[in-house]
């Protein structure tokens, strides 16, 4: 496990999007995972520029998502794919019959097959963004989960409905389920770097490196994992 710490968001956006960038330009078919929420955004704007100014060319990478809110249909103005498409895909020159995502409407038990073939198709991706939520989650695996988990069907807790509820009008609207990859999925890929930014994040950044390997923090299960990379800010990181 490598940490950086950096001195605060902008920095760890920028670090984030160099390494991604690198990993692109050493292999144009780069198969990468990517997160959404807050935390990234900042290294999506770069990545856009770096796009704008020909420093790197996105159009053969490959691109899968971490998860989605069960419920809401692509164009929902709060689906992740929607967030995606906003925030980078439609920015950069990504190929659109290269973004693979998993989808949260119609038959479930099927889409959480057919994720699990895309992801078997192309495994082991080659480079997974992941932000962590304040109780530890990654992706949508929240404490409690099952380590050895794929794709699969997760009730959100409280806490993070309650945490999600900035982007709806109402906490009333925010879905209670998502389809999100699971641990298992997640540690299969080559390399993973982990966000996290303010004072907020500070005891999961703890729990998640120097606490136990125990699934009442999700996050600890990429203590095993051989190539991740936490990038995160002075106040993340003011616990450790
Ligand atoms: C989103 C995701 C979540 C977020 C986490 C942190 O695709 O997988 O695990 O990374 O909830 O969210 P922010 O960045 O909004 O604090």
């Amino acid at each position: 496990m490598q940490i950086i710490k950096v001195k605060n968001y902008q920095e760890m956006s920028d670090k984030a999007a160099k390494l991604l960038i690198e990993q692109v330009s050493l292999k144009p078919t780069s198969t990468v995972c990517f997160a959404t929420g807050s935390t990234p955004i900042g290294m999506y704007k770069n990545l856009i520029l770096a796009s704008n100014n020909n420093q790197v060319d996105f159009s053969k990478m490959l691109t899968f998502n971490l998860d989605e809110y069960i419920g809401l249909a692509p164009e929902h103005s709060q689906s992740y794919q929607n967030f995606m498409h906003k925030q980078l895909f439609d920015q950069i020159n990504v190929n659109s019959q290269n973004i693979h995502f998993p989808s949260g409407v119609g038959d479930i038990t099927q889409n959480i097959e057919n994720y699990n073939q895309v992801l078997e198709n192309y495994s082991p991706l080659d480079f997974t963004i992941l932000g962590i939520g304040t109780n530890g989650h990654i992706a949508f695996n929240e404490p409690g989960c099952d380590f050895e988990s794929q794709t699969q069907l997760i009730d959100l807790t409280n806490e993070t409905i309650q945490s999600n509820a900035r982007f709806f009008d109402d906490i009333n609207d925010v879905p209670k389920q998502a389809i999100s990859m699971g641990i298992k999925s997640i540690l299969n890929a080559k390399q993973i770097i982990l966000l996290a930014s303010g004072k907020a994040k500070a005891q999961a950044i703890y729990d998640a490196i120097k606490g136990p390997y125990t699934t009442k923090c999700p996050a600890s299960a990429l203590q095993v994992h051989g190539n991740v990379t936490f990038i995160i800010d002075e106040e993340a990181a003011s616990l450790l």
